[in-house]
């Protein structure tokens, strides 16, 4: 398969990701914001009302919490962000590119601005950890060259370099995470999203999980992490948002 695809926006691997500036990048997107939600609504096909008048800006480089309870509309934000869901009202902006009316090319190019952790997982089961992390760049057009250069250094800040040749049924949940944040940041996407990525670890792995979250974010990356574990929110000192039956409120920050 051959694709092309324009990836002016991914740094080399390695390099901290700077935000383009716009008054020196005069093709560089002119907000300073990462993510703007305007009076968003969304609900779904049968009717189930996930999110209401929900407004939103996420700064470029901020580590962003988002908790409430099961059902709450967390994964339903994310899904609006990356485009697998479209809001009934309101409007969804990345990067400076509102999501309204993008379709086909236009919209996997801003996925490529967006690396995705999912609640999930969403590994390929017949193919090993470094496969699954290569596909990425494999889809994005990437040469053999520059994904064989990315990979090791990525599945070593994941701690998994032991386990390139594993295949997922091979691996505890944790690495299993890991291996999804592997995947979602090989190529330096400039916002990272987040789904419950400690759901299904014990502290331990937790911390582990955020530590590499918010390294990654000291590079730059904007990150958004949904999560239920207010313990783990209450450790640290990044900005809180709390939805509760479909509405945002501010927390902290
Ligand atoms: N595809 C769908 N079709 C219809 N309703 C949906 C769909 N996906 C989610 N919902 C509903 O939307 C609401 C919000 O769901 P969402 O998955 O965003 O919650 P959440 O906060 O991520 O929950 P959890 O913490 O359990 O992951 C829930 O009431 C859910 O039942
Ligand atoms: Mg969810």
């Amino acid at each position: 398969m051959s694709v092309t695809t324009d990836r002016s926006a991914i740094p080399p691997f390695g390099q901290p990701f700077i935000p383009p500036d716009p008054e020196s990048d005069p093709t560089a997107a002119p907000a300073s914001m990462a993510i703007e939600l305007e009076q968003v609504n969304m609900v779904y096909e049968n009717g189930c009302r996930a999110l209401l008048d929900v407004n939103l800006r996420v700064k470029r480089g901020e580590f962003l919490f988002v908790t409430g309870p099961s059902g709450s509309g967390k994964s339903t934000l994310l899904k609006l962000l990356y485009g697998e869901e479209k809001p009934c009202q309101g409007n969804v902006t990345v990067n400076g590119t509102s999501l309204a009316g993008l379709k086909g090319n236009q919209l996997s190019k801003l996925r490529r601005q967006i690396g995705i952790v999912f609640q999930d997982y969403k590994l390929i089961p017949r193919r090993t950890v470094s496969e699954n992390v290569a596909f990425v760049l494999w889809a994005q057009g990437f040469t053999r060259k520059e994904i064989h250069r990315r990979l090791l250094p990525t599945l070593k800040m994941v701690g998994l370099q032991e386990k390139a040749n594993c295949f997922p049924h091979e691996l505890s949940g944790g690495e299993q995470q890991r291996v999804s944040i592997a995947r979602a940041v090989v190529s330096t996407p400039p916002i990272l999203l987040a789904d419950e990525p400690t759901g299904n670890l014990d502290p331990d792995n937790s911390h582990q999980v955020i530590k590499i979250l918010q390294r990654l974010n000291s590079i730059g990356i904007t990150v958004i992490v949904t999560t239920h574990d207010e313990h783990l929110v209450r450790q640290s000192h990044h900005p809180v948002v709390q939805i509760r039956e479909g509405r945002l409120f501010r927390v902290r920050g």
